[in-house]
């Protein structure tokens, strides 16, 4: 651009009084990918090309031709793998068209999800992930579940709406996940509690649920004693982790939780086999995840964004974390 055009376009921008901003909107989608067996689970990634740190505030699914049962999206300080295409499929035991590597090189964070039949996750006004800058998000990588094989390329994906304009609210993630196993023949409760030890106030407005086949039902809840010592329990949300494992919206979305608060959650599953099923990656072993999306004002977020326990049969709520009155 030359440079009266661009004095023009300054002049023109603070005679509107617009903020001088870029909002663009980007499409990152799966490179044409082919998968030869069903129960693909197919990664991609793009590296965050920007100066400084942008916010991503929208998101639109593309999903082509109906071909993708669920998708992922992940920010990474570096991602799984340096290839265009890997597959990224923790579930996965057999060997797929593509190479195998995690989905990002360290701790992923989880930004959004879709998936067929599910509602659509719409960020909160005002709200948004921050990425590249000084952030550990500095690629994406698409994650993108599909079910049966193609015969054709697919090139399924996510419209990104991104702005430079620092968002007044910033969104994260919480995980609550435990380690543990399930005796043959019989029920468990995997259950996490972390007591808020920052200087922070969370506004939890989106949840998911992780397990597999044998996970009944995931829920999670805020809780606050009372002078009595009796524990409230302000549920979060619930939900069978059979159904498609979208972010859905929290019960109570007036909920705030702020120092001194506890996060708990439980995973109630069934193991109908005749083996001891272990907490694990693949899906031979089970997973109990609960995973809570919050905004703060400003971008005061949490820095310790996990609450481990190590689940069944070491760990429950009322031995272990004390906490009376649990939900049934
Ligand atoms: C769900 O939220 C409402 C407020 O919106 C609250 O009154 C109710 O107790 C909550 N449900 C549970 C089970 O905590």
């Amino acid at each position: 651009m030359n440079d009266d055009v661009e004095m023009i376009a300054v002049a023109l921008l603070a005679l509107l009084a617009l903020p001088a901003t870029l909002a663009e909107k980007v499409e990152f989608r799966m490179p044409g990918v082919m998968p030869s067996q069903d129960e693909a689970y197919l990664c991609t990634s793009v590296p965050i090309n920007s100066n400084g740190e942008i916010s991503l505030v929208g998101f639109d699914p593309i999903a082509s031709g109906h071909t993708a049962h669920h998708m992922l999206l992940f920010g990474c300080a570096e991602p799984g793998s340096d290839l265009p295409v890997w597959d990224c499929g923790e579930m996965t035991q057999t060997e797929f068209d593509y190479p195998k590597a995690s989905v990002c090189g360290e701790k992923p964070n989880i930004l959004y999800a879709w998936a067929k039949d599910a509602p659509k996750l719409e960020l909160p006004k005002g709200v948004g992930f921050k990425l590249a800058g000084e952030t550990n998000i500095q690629h994406l990588v698409l994650q993108v579940h599909y079910m049966h094989k193609l015969d054709a390329p697919d090139y399924s994906g996510i419209r990104l709406e991104t702005s430079d304009a620092p968002v007044e609210k910033t969104a994260a993630t919480l995980l609550m996940v435990t380690g543990g196993e399930i005796a043959p023949k019989s029920k468990e409760s995997f259950e996490t509690a972390c007591v808020v030890d920052e200087d922070v106030e969370l506004h939890p407005f989106a949840f998911r649920v992780h397990a597999h086949t044998r996970g009944v039902s995931v829920g999670g809840w805020l809780v606050r004693e009372s002078p009595e010592g009796v524990d409230q329990w302000n549920l979060i949300g619930t939900r069978d982790p059979q159904l498609p494992q979208m972010f859905v919206p929290v019960n109570d979305s007036s909920m705030v939780v702020s120092r001194g608060d506890m996060l708990t959650s439980r995973c109630l599953m069934d193991n109908k086999e005749d083996r001891v099923i272990r907490i694990g990656p693949t899906g031979a072993d089970e997973m109990c995840n609960f995973y809570l999306m919050y905004w703060v004002d400003g971008d005061k977020t949490l820095r310790d964004n996990t609450c481990f326990s190590p689940g069944a049969p070491n760990y429950y709520w009322t031995s272990e974390a004390g906490l009376n009155h649990t939900p049934h």
